[in-house]
């Protein structure tokens, strides 16, 4: 074999593993949940998204953030750990993504004692596959708010309405019969 034809070979060789890679990482979609994830205050809750088909994402740079916050990030793993010092304090220790899971292409993050203002929409980002997905995060009221609520307008519309009514119901009763002498 001469030299020349080697090398056409072997270059042949690198830019089908070079296509094959790039047009599989092209194929695969990155998916978050299209339904709100609903969570209470003080839930632990998991933002699921993934890689589909699944392929790894171990070597991608992972990185979680809201729009309009600042400083912006919630969480981002680049070159294999979670690099804490661009995390807005607001989710210190409370976030995780599940770092065995991302050869499965599995990018979800896991947020801990989940707050109201946590509310809203998250995006994932892989920043060399240049991919992004985004998902919705719905923080409800406890129950016991819930009921305060509830409590709350009973006395500021119900109850008023009905000492009112009982104010005005009996002298109307009682004026109908006077009128109706005349
Ligand atoms: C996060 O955890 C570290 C060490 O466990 C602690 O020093 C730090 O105060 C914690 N930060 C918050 C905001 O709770
Ligand atoms: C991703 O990992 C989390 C945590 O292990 C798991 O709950 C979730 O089901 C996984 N998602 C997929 C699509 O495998």
């Amino acid at each position: 074999m001469n030299p020349f034809s080697l090398i056409t070979c072997i270059i042949t060789i690198l830019l089908f593993l070079v296509c094959s890679l790039v047009c599989v990482a092209e194929q695969s979609e990155l998916i978050c949940s299209h339904q709100p994830i609903v969570a209470l205050p003080g839930d632990d809750v998991i933002l699921p998204c993934y890689l589909d088909p699944p392929i790894s994402a171990s070597s991608e740079t992972v990185v979680w953030t809201r729009p309009g916050l600042d400083p912006k990030y919630i969480h981002v793993h680049q070159d294999g750990q979670f690099i804490y010092q661009t995390q807005n304090p607001f989710y210190n220790n409370r976030t995780r993504l599940f770092v065995d899971e991302l050869q499965n292409g599995n990018v979800s993050m896991k947020i801990f004692r989940v707050k109201i203002s946590d509310a809203g929409k998250y995006f994932c980002f892989l920043r060399s596959m240049l991919k992004e997905a985004s998902i919705q995060l719905t923080v409800g009221k406890s129950d016991f708010l819930k009921m305060m609520n509830y409590t709350f307008l009973f006395v500021l519309y119900i109850l008023p309405l009905i000492i009112c009514k009982s104010h005005i119901y009996f002298p109307f009763l009682y004026q109908v019969p006077v009128r109706a002498l005349y």
